[in-house]
């Protein structure tokens, strides 16, 4: 290793030490809010203007939630008090919204299977997977799960069907945060299904990232996560530890504390393009194109695919978007309210936020 990347190596791990020895630093010392000085502003507006071109020629990550169902009942996530209707999306529907994709030809991102639902509780997700790998070929697809059901019999039709990238779902490295963070779920199964998951891999695909999401009942596992995981002889391409959001609203506050939460926007100043409405594209069982992942109970729906057009809702989006550009944020409280606009501030940087 040379000197330089030494250097910036040891760099990256005094941060990250910082970050997990304190957690309430980067937010105390207001540190997301230096894009908002005014030399360092004209740069970043241009990185993100740079992005909205992107979206605007159609690249995004289409984000299909085949069921709002779930077996677990973490506590930083309101599936169990979401009102919408439990649904699945059939092959069906599923199968005419991919045509649409295909003969639109946009520069997708990604495909992602996730929304707010455990996807492995579809028992056609391997058919789907495989549907889109045959008929769009080039677009990586990609799942987020808890892993509690990926059993060998499931794991082995997944990686069969072409999964390109999965990310795990692995709140707590102990038996105790974990179960006390993902409610229902036990430990040493969802375990065992990992570790069966790595081992049934073929040259490393699909792609694993295990998250763990940064609360106060985890807060002692995330200085030793990859030691954890090392330990059992799993090798992952990455792991990721995102902070909580609200969803554009309090329904979780009172199930669950975090250290590393975001305050809300105060003003407009807080606030840029919130680059989830951009990117993402959510469709939710029955074809309604919600806001974001934010609007899981589909207070603001952009159309319903199988019944209005991929371009005409796109556009609608893009509309909505223009607003954010231009700094207004009235036309919903989900907005308004939503912690995740302030991790955006830092979002715009990557390649891509999925
Ligand atoms: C809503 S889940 C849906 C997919 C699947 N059920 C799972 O848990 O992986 C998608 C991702 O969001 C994360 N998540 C849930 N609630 C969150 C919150 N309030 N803030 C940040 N991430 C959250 C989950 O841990 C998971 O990695
Ligand atoms: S497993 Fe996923 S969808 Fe289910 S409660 Fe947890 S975060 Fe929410």
């Amino acid at each position: 290793m040379s000197g330089g990347s030494n250097f910036k190596t040891k760099l990256v791990l005094f941060a990250k030490f910082l970050y997990d020895r304190y957690p309430g630093l980067i937010k105390n010392l207001g540190l997301l809010d230096l894009v908002r000085l005014p030399l360092y502003k004209n740069f970043y507006l241009n990185q993100i203007e740079k992005k909205m071109q992107q979206f605007q020629s159609g690249a995004i990550a289409v984000e299909f939630e085949v069921t709002n169902n779930c077996n677990a009942d973490c506590v930083m996530c309101p599936n169990s008090l979401m009102k919408r209707p439990i649904g699945r999306m059939d092959m069906d529907l599923f199968r005419r919204i991919v045509d649409e994709f295909a003969a639109e030809n946009l520069p997708l991102i990604k495909f992602v299977f996730a929304g707010i639902g455990e996807p492995t509780l579809d028992p056609s997700l391997a058919e789907k997977i495989k549907c889109l790998k045959q008929k769009i070929p080039h677009v990586p697809v990609q799942i987020t799960t808890n892993a509690s059901l990926l059993n060998e019999t499931r794991a082995r039709e997944l990686i069969e069907a072409g999964l390109d990238q999965m990310i795990i779902s692995f709140n707590g490295i102990t038996q105790e945060s974990y179960e006390a963070v993902m409610g229902n779920l036990k430990y040493e199964k969802s375990l065992q299904n990992v570790l069966t998951f790595l081992s049934l891999r073929k040259n490393n695909k699909p792609s694993v990232t295990v998250s763990c999401v940064r609360l106060d009942a985890n807060a002692a596992d995330f200085s030793g996560i990859e030691e954890f995981w090392n330990s059992k002889g799993a090798k992952f391409d990455s792991v990721k530890t995102p902070v909580p959001f609200n969803r554009g609203g309090d329904q979780m506050q009172n199930r669950y504390s975090s250290k590393w939460a975001l305050p809300k926007p105060t003003s407009p100043s807080h606030m840029l393009p919130c680059r989830m409405m951009g990117e993402n594209l959510l469709i939710h069982p029955d074809g309604a194109v919600a806001l974001c992942f934010a609007d899981y109970e589909e207070k603001h729906v952009m159309g319903q695919l199988g019944k209005d057009s991929i371009k005409d809702i796109i556009k609608t989006k893009q509309n909505w978007f223009e607003r954010h550009k231009k700094g207004d944020f009235s036309h919903t409280p989900l907005c308004n309210n939503c912690t995740f606009m302030r991790e955006q501030s830092v979002a715009w940087w990557k390649d891509s936020y999925f």
